[in-house]
């Protein structure tokens, strides 16, 4: 390398990996050599007992003081557990008339902001949510319940929660941080597998989450727990489940025109519910719509890890009354 190279590869390396994420971290004491081998993924890090990264905690002041409206909806979910497809129903559930142009021209994380992703330039999800123009307002989140801002609880909003058994929610999750640049370097499948029994992916332990969810529910009438195996297996009564939660009684015409629009295939097609719209995310490595089923873990877990992931979770998952199905009848 010139030295003339050697002067100018950090500038040059610095504003093209800065450009291209907004999650590179230089420190000064890198070299050349180190810039090159920097990975353009964001750093996990230990936050309040919790894995975390820069773009939830970043905006952590904003988000804990967030105030929240007594008609707003949370929507709650360990990543992966089919937060977009649940908000696409209570979008339309509540929104569907309101304007023709919104469904076509709004993507739906703008429609239902994403609370604690802070992403600059991008607005935050607290910015979002703040002028937002809708009644209620949705508010999607995948905090574990100890880090929701308190005003929802003191404002009484519902809270729907929507979770997903371990197997296939780790499955996809994998896979998304494969494409999804704004999340830290997956590893290989073991590797992964490994770390989300340990709790070591972005938000932490999924078993932490749901049973953390799972008691707040015992304790705050208003809230609405969900199962994505449920929603699969048996859509039409999950639906009344959830309307009747929400004060709503759409009409027959009205439910058989959203359950059109939120089948797996048509949100696939949808560019404002199918996340081509996002910046960091890789369709070509895997696509966010990517199956959509109950039991594809069996086509990742080996005999091997799934006798360790059994024997691990029965010590984990020691409530008898919050039950996940990893397999059922009609497999998506
Ligand atoms: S995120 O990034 O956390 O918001 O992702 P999330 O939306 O929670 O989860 C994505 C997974 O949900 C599946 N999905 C659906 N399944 C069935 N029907 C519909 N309509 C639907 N919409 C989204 C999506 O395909 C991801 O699961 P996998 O297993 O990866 O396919």
């Amino acid at each position: 390398m010139s030295w003339r190279e050697e002067r100018e590869l950090p500038m040059i390396l610095s504003a093209a990996l800065t450009t291209h994420c907004n999650f590179f971290r230089r420190e000064p004491h890198h070299t050349v050599m180190q810039l090159m081998e920097v990975p353009l993924r964001p750093e996990m890090f230990d936050f309040h007992g919790v894995s975390m990264t820069n773009i939830i905690t970043d905006n952590w002041d904003n988000v804990q003081n967030f105030k929240a409206r007594p008609d707003d909806i949370l929507i709650s979910t360990y990543p992966k557990a089919g937060t977009t497809w649940v908000s696409y129903i209570l979008d339309l559930l509540y929104f569907e008339n309101m304007d023709p142009d919104r469904q076509t021209s709004i993507p739906l994380h703008e429609r239902v902001p994403f609370l604690e992703i802070c992403v600059p330039p991008l607005p935050s999800g607290t910015d979002l949510a703040d002028k937002l123009p809708t009644t209620p307002r949705l508010i999607k989140t995948h905090l574990p319940v100890q880090f929701v801002p308190k005003s929802f609880w003191e404002q009484c909003c519902r809270v729907v929660y929507m979770a997903r058994n371990a197997k296939d929610n780790v499955v996809s999750y994998f896979h998304f941080n494969r494409m999804n640049s704004a999340l830290p370097e997956p590893g290989d499948w073991s590797t992964f597998l490994q770390d989300f029994m340990e709790g070591k992916r972005v938000y932490g332990s999924w078993y932490d989450h749901v049973n953390g969810w799972w008691e707040k529910k015992q304790t705050y009438s208003d809230f609405h727990y969900m199962f994505y195996e449920d929603l699969i297996e048996d859509y039409e009564k999950e639906i009344d489940r959830l309307c009747s939660f929400l004060g709503l009684s759409p009409s027959a015409e009205e439910k058989e025109r959203i359950r059109a629009s939120v089948t797996f295939d048509s949100m696939k097609q949808n560019k404002m519910t199918n996340y081509t719209t996002a910046r960091k995310l890789n369709h070509e490595v895997s696509p966010f719509m990517r199956k959509g089923k109950v039991g594809d873990w069996k086509n990742h877990f080996t005999v091997a890890q799934n006798e360790q992931f059994d024997e691990d979770y029965k010590k984990k998952m020691k409530n008898p009354d919050l039950k996940f199905r990893c397999e059922i009848q009609r497999a998506g």
